[in-house]
């Protein structure tokens, strides 16, 4: 799959987002999975895939430490589509050799710390999801950071050996927005608090206006080294 990229790349360059899935949900069917954070572009990339292909696995990593928010959002999206987003847990032994060693909040204290803490909460589940998968969709967007500029539609994710599709690559926040309002999509209220990106609570905060939309995680990082490392190729 991976010599495909390039003609993949080309023929959707132009594409629209529905397009886009529309094809790969065809082709690839139950090999195929959103991983979805519960934000505003993974509940547009939902809604879509379920008039698509309502079958389609989607999955959440519960890190432990998400906002109340959010939960509820899982909640209210399934009940919403009449689905069951699946929901992976990390390994209760590594959480807690982590949190005996270092602590509960290590995360504050060092880059290391917070890559450990993303690797067990967030990296070893996904790891699990993805199995058995031959394309992951995210919601990724070019604009969304300096990490994340030279993306494209279709990407081959080293570290997962999968392919990795990202339909709203080219997607602005506003186009996000527009299309939420228009089909009353339902997102996490936290959104309309200024906090346009949301992660884990003790990493997320809200932003100034103004201030970059990633501005608000891991806000005591440098923005180059701020990826969990789900996305790997942009560190
Ligand atoms: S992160 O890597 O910094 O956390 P971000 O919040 O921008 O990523 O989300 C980018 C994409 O990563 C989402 O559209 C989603 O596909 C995936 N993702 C991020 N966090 C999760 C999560 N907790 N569960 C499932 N997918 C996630
Ligand atoms: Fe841990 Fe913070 Fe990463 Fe969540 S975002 S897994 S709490 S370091």
């Amino acid at each position: 799959m991976k010599e495909k990229l390039n003609d993949y790349n080309l023929r959707f360059k132009h594409s629209s987002a529905e397009e886009i899935l529309n094809y790969f949900l065809s082709k690839y069917g139950d090999k195929t999975g959103l991983s979805s954070s519960l934000g505003a572009e993974d509940q547009v990339l939902t809604k879509m895939i379920v008039d698509i292909r309502k079958e389609t696995r989607i999955f959440t990593l519960d890190t432990g430490r998400l906002f109340p928010e959010t939960y509820d959002l899982i909640d209210r999206t399934n009940s919403r589509y009449g689905i069951k987003i699946e929901v992976y847990f990390p390994d209760y032994r590594e959480v807690e050799e982590l949190v005996k060693k270092k602590g509960v909040n290590s995360f504050y204290y060092s880059i290391e710390n917070r890559k450990e803490c993303c690797h067990i909460r967030k990296l070893s589940p996904l790891a699990r999801a993805l199995e058995g998968l031959d394309v992951w969709i995210t919601g990724l967007r070019r604009e969304q950071a300096v990490t994340r500029k030279e993306l494209q539609v279709v990407e081959w994710d080293e570290k997962y050996n999968i392919l990795k599709l990202n339909p709203l690559i080219n997607w602005t926040e506003q186009d996000v927005w527009d299309y939420i309002k228009q089909h009353n999509i339902p997102y996490n209220p936290l959104h309309d608090q200024s906090y346009p990106s949301i992660g884990c609570q003790p990493c997320t905060r809200a932003v100034s206006a103004g201030e970059d939309i990633r501005s608000g995680r891991w806000w005591w990082e440098n923005p180059e080294t701020k990826e969990c490392g789900l996305h790997a190729k942009e560190q």
